[in-house]
Order: C-alpha cells, then structure tokens, then sequence
C-alpha cells in the first residue's frame, strides 16, 4: 500500500500499553480508521480515544478475537508481549498472520534481543542483563522470551508484508523525530540503546507505508541519541 491514512483500516493489537496508545494516535493523526485490540480490563485506558476508534476487548492471542478486529484492515500493528506461560507471543502472531487479509501490511514489535539472522552483537552487559532476566522470568513464570523468539520465528519464514521493529531500551519524553535504524545490533549507530516510546510508535505507523521495509527486522535507536547523531548520514 503506497498512500497514507484516508479510508484505510489499521488495526492495532496491544493498543492499551504506553507504545500501543502512542500508536493508536500516530495512526489517527495520519487519518487511519482504527481498531483497537487490548485486554477487557484494559479499556478504559483508552478513554482518551472514545468515539475515534473501534475497541474490540479480549486477549490478544484469542484466534477469534483477531479474526474480527483484523477483518477488512490494510494494515495491523502488533505489540509482542511475552506475558504468562501459554504462549501468548506466538499465538498472537500466529492469528495475525493466519487472519490478516493478503497482503496487509503487518508489523510486528519486539525488543533487540530478537535475532532474525543471528549476526546481531551483544554486548556483554546486554547478554548478562537478558540471561538473567529471562531465568528470573522463567522461573517467576510471568514472561516467556522463548515464546517471543518462537512468534518471530513463525513470522520471518512467513511470505505475509511483515516487518519486525526491534526496540533498544525505551523511555518516556518528548519526540525526537523518526528513530535512525540499522539491520544488526552491535551496528555503532545503535550504541546509545534508548529510544523515546513515542518515536518507536512513530516507526511502527510509518513502516506501513514504507515498503523498503519489508522483511526487514529493523533495530531502532532515538534520532538524537549521541551514537546516532555521531554516524549522522554515515552508512550503517
Ligand atoms: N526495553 C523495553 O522496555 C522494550 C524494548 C524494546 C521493545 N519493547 C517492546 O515494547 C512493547 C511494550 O512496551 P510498552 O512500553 O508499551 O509497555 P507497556 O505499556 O507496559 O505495555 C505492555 C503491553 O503488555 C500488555 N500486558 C501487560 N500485562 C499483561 C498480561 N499479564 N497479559 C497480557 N498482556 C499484558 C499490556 O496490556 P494492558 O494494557 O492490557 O495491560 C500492554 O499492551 C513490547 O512489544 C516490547 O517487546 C520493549
């Protein structure tokens, strides 16, 4: 899809969250029909948006609930939580994917520590943070990395548009602009890791209409974080 906005139907799942909310409002701004797919007990975090948007509540990995908000959408959003222990990153994706109408635009968020080619560079500090972290998860059994890993898996060997935005560290603030991006982490570009949510969503709405971005498992960093600014027209 080459145009912007006007008639077109995007939905995003996850649109609660701080990216999600951030999403939904880039994409209104830019003049989408919006649907929105969070948790029942989440709803009200949308309030902001009463009477923009079509909320459809459930889960996000509920096949049924998928099928319905992605009918007739040009393009969907996805917001990859690894939450719980029932697979909840891939049965999201996997839904997406088998419900999105052929050739929608699909795309996909994550963190850095996704790999689509393994050719990514962590850094020690980085490896030592996810190892603990994802023992810590597994064992507390709140979040799944491996069923992020596995929902990305399924989408890089899908043959649907998708694009998998992989995020360095976030926070809150003011934009900066649309975050610079480079295909492997470990790319000198990326050393500041930290993106403003806002600009992250900003990516996700614009890859949408970017089709150079299909297929690629972009990692993004802030625009006006000092490794950006320092390779600033530089090829990555
Ligand atoms: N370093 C980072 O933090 C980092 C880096 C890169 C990328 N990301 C990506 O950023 C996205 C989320 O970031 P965020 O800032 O928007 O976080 P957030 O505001 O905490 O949102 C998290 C999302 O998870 C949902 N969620 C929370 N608890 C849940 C549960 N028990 N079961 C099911 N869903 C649950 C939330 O839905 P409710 O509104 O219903 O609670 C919301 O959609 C993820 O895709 C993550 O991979 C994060």
């Amino acid at each position: 899809m080459a145009s912007i906005g006007g008639n077109q139907k995007l939905c995003v799942i996850g649109a609660s969250g701080r990216l999600g909310r951030y999403m939904v409002r880039h994409a209104l701004d830019r003049g989408y029909e919006v649907v929105g797919v969070c948790r029942e007990k989440s709803v009200p975090k949308l309030a902001e948006f009463e009477g923009q948007i079509t909320v459809i509540p459930g889960p996000t990995n509920d096949r049924a609930v998928i099928a319905r908000a992605v009918d007739g959408c040009d393009a969907v959003l996805t917001v990859l939580v690894p939450w719980g222990r029932k697979h909840y990153s891939s049965g999201t994706a996997q839904a997406v994917l088998d419900y999105a109408r052929p050739g929608a635009r699909l795309v996909f968020s994550c963190g850095w520590h996704i790999t689509r080619d393994g050719k990514d560079v962590y850094s020690r500090k980085f490896l030592l943070y996810a190892a603990a972290f994802g023992r810590l998860a597994k064992l507390l059994r709140v979040v799944d990395i491996d069923d992020q890993v596995e929902a990305c898996r399924r989408i890089f060997a899908s043959d649907t548009s998708w694009t998998v935005v992989r995020g360095s560290d976030l926070e809150e603030g003011e934009s900066q602009g649309l975050p610079v991006w480079s295909r492997h982490v470990g790319d000198p570009v990326l050393a500041s890791n930290m993106t403003r949510r806002v600009d992250y969503a900003q990516f996700m709405v614009e890859a949408v209409t970017d089709e150079s971005l299909i297929h690629q498992a972009p990692a993004i960093v802030g625009r006006l974080t000092p490794s950006a600014l320092a390779h600033a027209g530089k090829p990555a």
